[in-house]
C-alpha cells in the first residue's frame, strides 16, 4: 500500500518548503495542489480573458480545460492544455485567481479527481487546503500546518524583497487575510484541520525544527 502524507494549512504558513524538504527526506514525491489552482486561474483570467468572478462563466469554459503535472529536474511542472505555466503563477495576484476559482465546485471536482489519481500508487506528500479532509481522507499522517499572519506575511515580505520585488509588509498581511477568509469560509471544502490531523505551529519554529517535528510524527505513525 502506497503511503500518502497529507499537509494543509493558510497561505504562507511554510507547506511548500517542508512539504518539498521532506519528500526528499522521505523519497517521496511531492505534489503541491496549490500550483494545479494557480495554473487554472491565471488560464481563465489572463490566457483565456474570462471574468473569474462569474461562477456561471468558469463553468461554462472547465470542459475544455486540463491541467497536467510533471516532474523536471525534481521540480513540479504545471500544465493548462499543454502549456508549462509554472513561471507564471507564483505571483500575489495569481494566488488570489486561484483562490477565487478555488470557491467553485466545477473546478474542484475536476482537480480533486486529478489528485486522488495521483496518490493512489505512490507514496506522495500533498499539500493544499482540503487534502487530509477532503483529497486523501486515509492518509496515514496529517498535519496542519499553520503561523500568525503577521509572521506570514513577515515571511512573504522577505521572500519578495530578496527577489527584489518592492512591497509592502501591511498590503501582504491584508491579502493574506483576505485568503484565509476565502479559503476557510467557502461552502465547498473549505480550509479545515481534519480531526486526525496535527497542529503544528511554525510561528517561533525554523524551517529544520519543522521538519524534524513532521519527521517524528511521520516516524511514530508508520507501520502503524
Ligand atoms: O497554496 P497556494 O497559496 O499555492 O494556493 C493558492 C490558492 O488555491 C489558495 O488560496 C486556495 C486554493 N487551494 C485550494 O482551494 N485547495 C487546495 N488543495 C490548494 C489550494
Amino acid at each position: 500500500m502506497s503511503m500518502n502524507i497529507a499537509i494543509d494549512g493558510p497561505a504562507g504558513a511554510g507547506k511548500s518548503t517542508i512539504a518539498k524538504r521532506l519528500a526528499k527526506q522521505l523519497g517521496f514525491i511531492y505534489i503541491d495542489t496549490g500550483a494545479m489552482y494557480r495554473a487554472m486561474g491565471y488560464y481563465f483570467a489572463v490566457k483565456k480573458g474570462i471574468d473569474i468572478n462569474s461562477e456561471a462563466e468558469v463553468a461554462a469554459a472547465c470542459p475544455e480545460v486540463e491541467v497536467t503535472i510533471a516532474y523536471e529536474n525534481g521540480e513540479q511542472q504545471v500544465y493548462v492544455n499543454g502549456e508549462n505555466l509554472s513561471g507564471v503563477i507564483r505571483t500575489e495576484q495569481a494566488g488570489t485567481m486561484a483562490s477565487t476559482v478555488s470557491v467553485y465546485p466545477v473546478v474542484r471536482a475536476k482537480l480533486v479527481e486529478s489528485q486522488h489519481k495521483l496518490a493512489e500508487n505512490a507514496d506522495v506528500i500533498m499539500d493544499g487546503r482540503d487534502i487530509g479532509t477532503v483529497v486523501l481522507p486515509n492518509a496515514q499522517v496529517k498535519i496542519y500546518l499553520t503561523a500568525s499572519s503577521a509572521t506570514r506575511a513577515k515571511r512573504r515580505y522577505d521572500e519578495l524583497k530578496a527577489k527584489g520585488v518592492e512591497c509592502s509588509i501591511e498590503e501582504i498581511e491584508k491579502d493574506i487575510i483576505e485568503r484565509d477568509y476565502r479559503d476557510m469560509n467557502r461552502e465547498t471544502s473549505p480550509l479545515k484541520q481534519a480531526e486526525d490531523a496535527v497542529l503544528v505551529d511554525t510561528s517561533d519554529l525554523d524551517i529544520d525544527e519543522v521538519v524534524e517535528v513532521i519527521f517524528k510524527i511521520y516516524e511514530s505513525k508508520k507501520g502503524k
